[in-house]
């Protein structure tokens, strides 16, 4: 039915941040409401979706109709994703760090006047990417980019590079984090979408029917 366009899907969705611990106290993460990626979640629901929500610490209601999955690091989001497959589309949508600590202390760490204390940093898993090459790609995987300049070009080579079907390029070089509008870019296959300024809740409801379209081909 044309008002439930992704009945029968199944919709996984990543949102937020990640945490990576430094100590009991301190985190390492990127700056991330997990609106967007919330809004998204919401509007793949209202359109018939079976929707899976996996959401790093963030302080949002659950969308009607969503199963969520809460996390913290990005170790344990890419560990939910995997769980969650298969899926008929993922969006990507979390601001998932680069790095965790290895190093990480099971007790504060003192201000001691010793120096300052090393952090021994390690790569995450790229969950993107690796959804990208793994024999379980949904089959419209879809990221995200968050740029502050040449926010286009770098949104055409991470498409290229993680293997994505679409690259959803915001500008955050303004109030886009935490902001409640978004300017975004669709980068496909056959080019690129500009979309005028909006409300994220505009852009997860446009976004949702791009991919009821794209599906329906
Ligand atoms: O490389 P960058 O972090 O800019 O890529 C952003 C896109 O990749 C987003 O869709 C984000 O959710 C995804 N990503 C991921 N796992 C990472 C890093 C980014 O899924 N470790």
């Amino acid at each position: 039915p044309p008002h439930r366009p992704l009945y029968g899907r199944h919709v996984l969705v990543t949102a937020g941040p990640t945490h990576e611990p430094i100590d009991p106290v301190r985190y390492i993460a990127n700056r991330s409401s997990g609106k967007q990626g919330f809004a998204i979640a919401e509007a793949a629901a209202a359109a018939g979706a079976r929707v899976t929500l996996v959401a790093g610490p963030v302080v949002l209601q659950t969308p009607p109709g969503v199963e969520r999955f809460d996390v913290e690091t990005a170790r344990e989001m890419a560990e939910a994703v995997n769980e969650a497959l298969p899926a008929d589309v993922a969006v990507m949508v979390a601001a998932v760090a680069d790095w965790h600590v290895e190093n990480r202390a099971g007790q504060k760490i003192k201000k001691n006047g010793h120096g300052l204390p090393p952090l021994e940093l390690v790569e995450n898993p790229d969950i993107l990417a690796g959804l990208g090459q793994s024999p379980g790609k949904p089959p419209l995987l879809i990221g995200f980019a968050a740029e502050t300049d040449n926010v286009i070009d770098y949104a055409v080579d991470k498409r290229q590079r993680k293997g994505a079907d679409w690259i959803v390029a915001n500008d955050v070089s303004g109030d886009v984090m935490g902001g409640r509008e978004n300017t975004v870019h669709i980068v496909t296959a056959d080019g690129v979408e500009d979309w005028e300024r909006m409300d994220k809740e505009r852009v997860a409801v446009k976004l949702v029917e791009r991919i009821a379209d794209a599906l329906s081909r």
